[in-house]
């Protein structure tokens, strides 16, 4: 597997961005935004992760892993991948958004050492794009989770 900048269509990465935000009107929104990495095994595009700037710090927009390589490791390597990029870009932090539903997402990402930081309630909204009655392992698909990770190296 090879993780690498994408400098190709975005197009091509919608399905792997629509796995990642149930929002059509989101995704159309950022899709062409920031840097997207991905994760290449034989030429098939099997994971893409996506930054943007945001305050100082950069925001982790989007990712996901092809549903047959998910509990591989692509997602961790993805995301070390990001992180080392950010890094040596002078970053310091990076945060990132998730919906307080998604509870293996929440497991994904503390151990990816993020860790909380606030939470939006009723984010999800029609409005935003997200039809009514989503449901992610019986929970409402409602409220928005903030996390960040600090990238600062610890050099003592
Ligand atoms: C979230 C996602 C990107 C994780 O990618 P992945 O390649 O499956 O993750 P990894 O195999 O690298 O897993 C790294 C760690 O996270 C854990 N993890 C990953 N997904 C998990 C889940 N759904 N539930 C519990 N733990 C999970 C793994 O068990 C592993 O933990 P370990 O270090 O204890 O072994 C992937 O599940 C996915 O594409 N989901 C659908 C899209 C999505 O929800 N994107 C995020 C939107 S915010």
């Amino acid at each position: 597997m090879v993780i690498g900048l994408w400098g190709g269509d975005r197009e091509v990465l919608r399905g792997l961005f629509r796995d990642a935000d149930d929002s059509a009107a989101e995704v159309d929104r950022y899709l062409t935004s920031g840097e997207v990495f991905v994760a290449e095994d034989n030429g098939l595009v099997v994971g893409h992760l996506q930054v943007v700037d945001a305050d100082g710090a950069v925001e982790l927009k989007s990712m996901a892993v092809l549903a047959e390589r998910r509990g591989t490791g692509v997602g961790r390597a993805l995301v070390e991948a990001a992180v080392e990029h950010c890094r040596r870009g002078g970053v310091s932090r990076m945060v990132v958004a998730t919906a307080t539903a998604d509870v293996g997402n929440l497991r994904f990402y503390q151990r990816l050492g993020f860790r909380m930081l606030r939470v939006e309630r009723d984010a999800f909204t029609a409005a935003s794009g997200y039809p009514d009655g989503i449901v992610i392992d019986g929970v409402p698909l409602r409220d928005r989770i903030w996390l960040d990770r600090e990238l600062v190296v610890d050099a003592s």
